[in-house]
């Protein structure tokens, strides 16, 4: 069985039931066609517009699906193990159901969807006594590119052992397991924004979400008139986790200064600017301290220019949470840099910022309808001309959202 490379981004031409049917297809080739035709689940990533590392410190934020995602394909087995592989990675790996509890992670891919298995288990889901699952992984998101891989594969993965096991789970408890497997399994100290961006994804629309109670509302984009470009420099880093994680508890200290000077607050995001000013901490964390804090007002500004259908007034905040975000925040890298200078300079381009956790990965942008092939030619000769590589620009075409397929 071939692995198949990473997909390219920029291959947007694929119909989603043509990208089904292929998985579909390669399951049947790795597992063989005998036995109950496999059900098939998607899931899909997301970008985020607004609200960048505010989730782990209760701020707002807006993300917004993509119509690249994770796929799986399940099927039922009858000696009780777990099966998993991927069209993506040359491994796979399998573990008796009945042994889920002294499951440990691995730093490999399936930790993801093992943890899932885990946190149904102990919230009561009866793996152990089941007959077992085949499942096989694969889709159409770049791994590490900032597009919420890992978040569309513990939902997919829940969804599916779900459906497999009839459990009856709402969307709340999916990510509920969702995180679980991504804090406590695989040890990335995430917010809730990337299981609520997948989980509650919907054509056209942005999610606007409360990190501080967790409510949300759909916000309408205008999928005519505006199309969402995203940009991915290539850039892989190793060291996201380990700087993403040191954020987070930069952040974590921040609160934990200024808190008792800011009666009311709960979290960081809640504290008062003037708190701040007056404070003395530590210059790298009154830096992060200062782009939550001002990026938490900005993301309010752009959700009230969105509920009016200001889209303008929407994606111009973007322009300035990238500065924020590259020099306060300090999660930017010279090619994403690059990729919103051009933005910027393009009269059709709305807004642009890093997305995702940064340290490399993609940018998204807003732009007026009808300037994707200027501004994507334009991004590729600055790239290129700087930093060798060239990167791949594709251009949202509106989610299915997560759920089973029917072929
Ligand atoms: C990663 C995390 C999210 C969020 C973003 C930054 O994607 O998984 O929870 O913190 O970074 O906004």
């Amino acid at each position: 069985m071939e692995v198949q490379p990473p997909p390219s981004l920029a291959a947007v031409s694929i119909p989603t039931e043509a990208r089904f049917a292929a998985h579909h297809r390669s399951f049947l080739e790795r597992f063989g066609s005998g036995g109950s035709p496999p059900r098939l689940f998607f899931a899909p990533g997301r970008i985020n517009l607004m609200g960048a590392h505010l989730d782990y410190n209760g701020g707002p934020v807006m993300p917004m699906a993509i119509d690249r995602g994770t796929f799986l394909a399940l099927r039922p087995r009858t000696d009780g193990l777990l099966v998993l592989a991927s069209s993506r990675e040359a491994e796979g790996h399998e573990l008796h159901l009945s042994e889920l509890g002294e499951a440990s992670s691995s730093g490999r891919w399936w930790d993801y969807p093992v943890g899932v298995a885990k946190a149904l288990a102990d919230a009561g889901a009866e793996l152990g006594t089941s007959g077992g699952f085949d499942l096989y992984f694969g889709g159409d998101l770049p791994v590490g590119a900032g597009l919420s891989s890992s978040a569309s594969i513990t939902l997919v993965t829940a969804l599916a052992l779900d459906a497999g096991l009839d459990l009856q789970l709402d969307v709340e408890a999916a990510i509920v397991a969702a995180l679980w497997a991504e804090r406590e399994y695989v040890g990335v100290h995430c917010g809730i924004m990337d299981p609520y961006a997948v989980g509650f994804a919907r054509p056209g629309r942005v999610l606007l979400l409360d990190c501080s109670d967790s409510s949300w509302q759909h916000l309408p984009l205008d999928g005519k008139r505006y199309s969402v470009g995203i940009v991915d420099t290539g850039v892989r880093r190793e060291l996201a986790r380990g700087e993403f994680n040191l954020r987070v508890a930069q952040c974590a200290q921040a609160f934990e200064a200024l808190g008792p000077a800011a009666p009311g607050a709960t979290c960081l995001a809640e504290v008062p600017l003037e708190v701040l000013e007056g404070a003395r901490l530590e210059p790298v964390v009154a830096r992060r301290a200062r782009h939550v804090i001002e990026e938490t007002a900005r993301t309010f500004a752009a959700s009230a220019a969105l509920q009016r259908g200001d889209v303008g007034g929407f994606a111009g905040e973007m322009f300035a949470a990238h500065h924020s975000l590259r020099d306060l925040f300090e999660v930017s890298i010279p090619e994403l840099d690059t990729i919103v200078e051009v933005a910027e300079a393009h009269s059709g381009v709305l807004g642009a910022r890093l997305t995702g956790a940064g340290f490399g990965g993609c940018v998204a942008a807003i732009l007026e309808a009808g300037s994707e092939d200027d501004f994507a030619e334009q991004v590729r000769a600055l790239h290129v001309q700087r930093h060798v590589r060239e990167p791949q620009v594709a251009f949202y075409q509106g989610s299915p959202g997560l759920g089973e397929v029917g072929l």
